[in-house]
């Protein structure tokens, strides 16, 4: 049989997604449907990396022993999540190890806040450039950015390339047990008049941060995705199911959900998809 053409492939894979058919191997991908999805999936891999190395000074730091083993259990949770999602670009293709040596996942920066700025070639979601400093801010990382990435990773659940999907199920369980940590924390804090204000504080640095990791409203990037499978909803809507997440969780507790303005010019294109 003669080899497909790339208009063909095109075409093949636009009627295959139309029938709501999922991608399975690397052969049936177009050049541009295996372009973004491993962009997409990169900036999982390299948030869930980021994301365990910031964590990492915490199993040293944590307030007693059983938070000792919950924090190391995060990491490990983790760098389990980089692991898988590499393995997966490598079956793409990507020489992992290389891009492993060539970049510092360990980078992070002193600003109070850098906007949707990226701050180096790693394509991590620009919040996992901050330090965490606090077991406030640790707590506040579960409490808005876990539950920011299980927003945002809805899509990934469902989306058209299957072995993403099957990763994602195991993924999506442990980040709910991160979630669930932050929680419960932030209701103990927040019941307690002494640690009320700081873990308020917190919440006001983390919650604007949060917000500006889902990307542009009507990004075009994110109209090319939805078509390929994808993703299935706009950034903003993404960004206004956590924020009314946020919202409610945050009426339970008493604590008040800080203003943010939207950055849309400076926003980014790209749907940021945390870890
Ligand atoms: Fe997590
Ligand atoms: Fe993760």
């Amino acid at each position: 049989m003669a080899k497909m053409t790339e208009a063909q492939k095109e075409q093949l894979l636009a009627d295959r997604l139309g029938k709501g058919e999922k991608i399975l191997s690397v052969d049936e991908m177009t050049e541009e449907y295996r372009h973004h999805l491993t962009n997409l999936m990169m900036m999982q891999a390299d948030s869930e990396l980021a994301g365990a190395y910031g964590y990492v000074p915490w199993i040293m730091k944590s307030p007693d022993i059983r938070e000792t083993l919950v924090v190391s259990q995060i990491v490990k949770d983790e760098v389990r999540h980089a692991r898988v999602m590499y393995r997966l670009l490598e079956g793409m293709g990507i020489d992992v190890d290389d891009y492993f040596t060539k970049h510092n996942f360990n980078l992070r920066v002193e600003e109070a806040d850098i906007g949707t700025e990226r701050l180096a070639d790693d394509k991590r979601v620009n919040i996992f450039y901050y330090p965490i400093n606090t077991w406030n801010d640790f707590i506040m990382f579960n409490f808005c950015m876990d539950r920011g990435a299980g927003h945002q990773l809805e899509d990934s659940l469902d989306c058209s390339y299957k072995p993403w999907c099957d990763t994602m199920e195991g993924i999506f369980k442990e980040e709910t047990m991160h979630m669930a940590h932050g929680d419960q924390w932030v209701k103990r804090l927040a019941s307690d008049p002494e640690t009320k204000e700081d873990i308020q504080k917190a919440l006001d640095v983390w919650y604007p941060r949060t917000m500006n990791i889902f990307g542009r409203r009507g990004s075009k990037k994110n109209a090319v995705y939805r078509r390929l499978g994808l993703k299935k909803r706009d950034n903003d809507d993404v960004r206004q199911s956590f924020a009314a997440d946020i919202r409610k969780n945050c009426a339970v507790v008493g604590l008040e959900v800080p203003a943010w303005t939207p950055e849309e010019k400076k926003m980014t294109e790209e749907p940021f998809i945390p870890g």
